[in-house]
């Protein structure tokens, strides 16, 4: 994926070494609009932990119709950006966050039994109603991408077996307006998207019935996908296509990737060029401290060359010409790997390497403490 016109002028201007993330306010819109055309029934909400940083969640919370935040952290990012509408998820949420949560008006997703006995009391103490959702750890309803986190064991929403009595206990204090189904990451085949959303639906019209309660709402969480290694996004059309949401039901999608990944570029300048037993490494002024997902994921991160003139020593400038390596960062580990064996027709020090589809979970994921070089400067266009 090469990064457009507006990102290189932005970089070419840099000082070198460049270290950037640079990310683009209209690609978001353009996203939005996207998702909007191909799923017009659904409410669109943004997962803030895609990206947080405060243009980013500004500007999605200006075109979304709210913010999905799953922590106190992100809730008052929400706040700030003037969200319309807050949905608070996540598995461990505290006190003082549910309570500040309240204050602010959110939804809150349930994700346990004693979660919702938690919630009552504090929405009793409060003197409010809280709307909420029940996350479910549903049965099957398994979908193609990473992260399952349906069907199988893990610490997220309620057992399927177990929902009755959670819903048994006194929630006075809490509307149960229906349930939250987030079921998976980065999932690029859209018919099965499109048939996991019908089937959230009737899954959630026959559990309202089992368990008596009015369904007004269907949040079928996030998980649209991006490919990291072409250029490939979740066929939005095939998502959208024969979604019938039922009358009186509102279903709620919350993705973070999707809308954010193509709004960002990272760019680490080549800081040096060097061989070692037969293999050229590339040596960058970054790394996994800012853009952790390749070593996370265990994949190699598709780049840009950004060829720069700059060579400010008065001795020749090194190269590598027509051959592979090893793209690495600044940290003293050999797990600081963004990208293994990419060919390169040129490479110099000084050139910069751009990597696209970064503007979700790249840097928010990444350990930027880690041995305390400076952070990339944050760049919004
Ligand atoms: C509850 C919930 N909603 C939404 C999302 C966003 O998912 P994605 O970025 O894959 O769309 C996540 C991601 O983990 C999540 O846990």
């Amino acid at each position: 994926m090469r990064p457009p016109e507006p990102v290189t002028a932005t970089l070419a201007g840099l000082p070198s070494p460049v270290c950037a993330y640079v990310y683009q306010r209209q690609a978001l819109r353009d996203r939005v609009a996207a998702v909007r055309a191909a799923l017009p029934a659904a409410t669109l909400l943004y997962a803030v932990k895609a990206n947080g940083h405060p243009e980013v969640v500004r500007t999605l919370a200006q075109s979304c119709d709210g913010l999905e935040v799953a922590s106190g952290g992100e809730l008052q990012l929400a706040v700030a950006a003037g969200a319309r509408r807050i949905v608070f998820g996540g598995p461990g949420k505290t006190d003082a966050e549910l309570t500040a949560a309240i204050a602010a008006g959110a939804q809150i997703n349930v994700e346990s039994g004693q979660e919702l006995l938690r919630l009552d009391r504090l929405a009793r103490a409060a003197g409010v109603v809280v709307p909420a959702c029940v996350r479910v750890n549903r049965a099957g309803a398994a979908l193609p991408g990473s992260h399952a986190m349906t069907g199988t064991p893990t610490p997220f929403g309620v057992d399927e077996s177990q929902l009755g009595d959670v819903l048994a206990q006194p929630h006075d204090h809490v509307a149960v307006l229906g349930f939250h189904l987030h079921a998976v990451s980065n999932n690029l085949d859209g018919a099965a998207h499109a048939r996991f959303l019908a089937d959230a639906l009737s899954w959630s019209r026959a559990a309202a019935r089992r368990h008596r309660i009015h369904l007004r709402i269907v949040n079928a969480g996030g998980g649209l996908g991006v490919d990291y290694l072409s250029d490939a996004t979740v066929d939005l059309a095939a998502v959208g296509a024969a979604l019938d949401v039922p009358p009186g039901v509102e279903l709620i999608v919350e993705p973070g990737r999707l809308l954010a990944a193509d709004a960002g570029w990272y760019a680490a300048e080549v800081l040096d060029l060097k061989r070692t037993h037969g293999r050229w490494f590339a040596v960058l002024r970054g790394g996994t401290h800012h853009f952790r997902l390749p070593a996370a994921w265990g994949y190699s991160h598709p780049f840009t060359v950004l060829p720069r003139d700059h060579w400010p020593y008065d001795w020749p400038r090194p190269e590598v010409r027509d051959t592979t390596v090893d793209v690495v960062g600044e940290l003293c580990t050999p797990r600081d790997v963004l990208a293994r064996d990419r060919h390169v027709a040129r490479l110099r020090i000084g050139d910069v390497l751009v990597f696209g589809r970064t503007g979700a979970y790249a840097w928010d994921i990444s350990h930027h403490d880690f041995l305390r070089h400076p952070p990339p400067s944050f760049i919004i266009l």
